[in-house]
Formats: structure tokens, sequence, C-alpha cells
């Protein structure tokens, strides 16, 4: 498969699992986190299908298109575990999490997104749904939606 192929399929499984993600949770109450604002293509993206729910963001630089910029009280700018530790003393629960921190390498990557489980699991809602591009670890691993090949995204219940 060409890059280009398997950065396209990872970009739909990233949207169709949002959408999906979104429709688990109408009947749960709680708000909106994107972990990783990068770009800010997901957070435009969740803006869009959860018009509304508070969109909490957490990354440890503001470097998004300037169309995609949080407003100032949503965005959590720093180290991911102080960043989640200040949300959960605020006592703000999260319904629909995206997990997309990462370095790019692949062994730090599943290493770090294990290391922040028990940190983002204290902010979760019971019952919320984690959408992740890395594997977590303590959450029940859900099917997702239909037509994700498995291991390309991957879903959680908290
Ligand atoms: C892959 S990009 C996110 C892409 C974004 N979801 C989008 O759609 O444009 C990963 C982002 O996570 C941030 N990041 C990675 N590890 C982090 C950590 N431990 N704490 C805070 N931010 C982190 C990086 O600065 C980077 O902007």
């Amino acid at each position: 498969m060409s890059r280009l192929d398997s950065m396209l399929r990872r970009l739909t499984a990233q949207r169709d699992g949002l959408n999906w993600a979104a429709d688990q949770v109408t009947d749960i109450s709680g708000d909106v986190l994107d972990m990783g604002l990068g770009n800010g293509r997901t957070y435009d993206h969740l803006r869009e299908i959860l018009t509304d729910r508070r969109i909490w963001v957490i990354d440890r630089v503001l470097q998004c298109h300037p169309s995609c910029v949080p407003p100032e009280a949503d965005f959590l700018q720093g180290e991911a575990e102080p960043m989640l530790n200040r949300l959960a003393q605020n006592d703000h629960q999260v319904a629909l999490a995206h997990y997309d921190f990462g370095f790019g390498i692949k062994e730090k990557d599943v290493a770090e997104a294990a290391r922040l489980s028990p940190t983002i699991a204290s902010v979760m809602v019971p019952g919320g749904i984690i959408v992740s591009g890395q594997p977590l670890v303590g959450f029940t691993e859900l099917d997702g939606p239909v037509g994700i090949p498995p291991g390309r995204y991957l879903f959680y219940r908290a």
C-alpha cells in the first residue's frame, strides 16, 4: 500500500471513528476532550459534529491552522499529565475523548499512551467513549464502526 493510501485510510478511520463515537454518547452528559491539537483538524471536526458540548483541547504547543484556535478557556497548554490532572481537579468529566498524542515513533507512542491511561481514566464519565490512535490500557475495548480494519484506530469504553 502506498503511503498516500495508508494516510487516507488512517484519516478516514479517524473521521468515521469520531462520527461513530459522537452517536454513542448522545445519552451521556459530559464534555469532549481532544488530546493533541496539532494542526487542529480533529478539533475542527469535533466542534462541527458536537456543537452543544464544551471541547477541551490539550497540547504542549499552539501551532494549529488559524481557523482552528480553541477558545483560550478551553485550551490546556502544557504536558499531558498535568493538564489532565488540572481537568480532573476542576471536576470536568469527559463523555468523549480523542487520543492523538505522539512523537511518530511507535514504541515511544505506545509507552506514552499506556503511561497516560490511568490519568485519562480519571477525567472520563463512566461509560464514556475514547477514540484513540494508540493502544490504551485499563478500558474496555470496543469494535467501533463497521469498515475500520482492526488496529487502524482503537475504540474504548471507560
Ligand atoms: C499528531 S499531532 C495531533 C494532530 C491533531 N489531532 C490534528 O488532527 O491536527 C500530535 C500533537 O500532540 C502533541 N503532544 C504529543 N505528546 C504530547 C504530550 N505528552 N503532552 C502535550 N502535547 C503532546 C504534539 O505537540 C502535537 O501537536
